[in-house]
């Protein structure tokens, strides 16, 4: 593997092999979603405690001071809206671009068994084509939106399967049942994203911890860090299981402590 690729890879996944990655790039088909309203303010208290940041380029150049930042994993593929296909989506920014804003990686959906699946898996390819010329991993999303509903691991194993056949370097996807399968069939690291928030702060811990055990490198967790209402204490009790391998009751634990410190 070339230089420029193994330290962009490293500056993403740490020493101990795990990675805390936050994504606030959710407005890029969402609009201004709840707590992300100014995402800028949203980052600003976390950004210390994640391994990288995932957003869009105008995110980005608005909302991050450049002196002060964390590697970004930047996202790539858009061009849709809640209000129509989620799938229908194109690559809507350069690898120039991306060179331009010190990028460590680009993202990209791929939507799998949707009406675009062709268009997003050639999509991805271009992009692996055009990134590693440079050096530049490509993070692959699965399953976002309507795709979604089919949260079961023979779905998301091929998923993420295709994604590394086609020349990710990581992968991003959901927990599940049988999470194990989805990753023993994947042989690029693959990072656990949360989706929509969940009712309390141990059913990510357990599920975060559950994905670990089972082989997932990290998170790639957005909503229910930055939505909970003590989001440093969320971030601070999920980088002690990542990093720290805590138990999910240690992780409430280091929560219910810091909580009282934010409020
Ligand atoms: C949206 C994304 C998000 O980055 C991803 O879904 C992770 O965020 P969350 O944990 O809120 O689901 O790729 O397209």
């Amino acid at each position: 593997m070339e230089w420029g690729m193994r330290n962009r890879l490293a500056q993403l996944i740490q020493p101990d092999g795990r990675a805390l990655f936050l994504p606030i790039d959710h407005g890029y088909f969402q609009g201004p979603t709840r707590k992300l309203e100014q995402p800028g303010r949203t980052l600003e208290p976390l950004l210390p405690y994640a391994d990288a940041v995932m957003l869009t380029r105008g995110v980005l150049r608005s909302s991050v001071d450049p002196t002060r930042s964390k590697p970004i994993i930047l996202r790539v593929s858009g061009g849709t809206s809640v209000i129509g296909d989620l799938s229908n989506e194109g690559i809507i920014t350069s690898i120039k671009e991306a060179i331009r804003l010190n990028a460590s990686a680009v993202s990209l959906s791929i939507f799998v068994g949707s009406e675009h699946e062709h268009q997003t898996l050639l999509n991805l390819s271009r992009l692996v084509d055009e990134a590693e010329d440079y050096g530049i991993p490509v993070m692959a999303v699965t399953a976002v939106g309507k795709e979604l509903e089919r949260r079961e691991a023979r779905y998301l194993a091929l998923c993420c399967r295709i994604a590394a056949e086609l020349g990710a370097r990581i992968v991003k996807t959901y927990y599940c049942p049988d999470f194990e399968r989805v990753v023993q069939g994947c042989p690029v690291p693959v990072v656990i994203a949360g989706g929509p928030k969940v009712d309390t702060e141990y059913e990510v811990f357990e599920f975060v911890h559950d994905g670990l055990q089972k082989g997932a490198i990290g998170v790639n967790l957005g909503r229910n860090i930055w939505q909970n209402d003590h989001p440093v204490a969320m971030i601070r009790a999920l980088r002690a299981i990542i990093h720290d391998n805590a138990t999910p009751e240690e992780a409430q634990e280091i929560y219910n402590a810091l909580k009282q410190a934010e409020s």
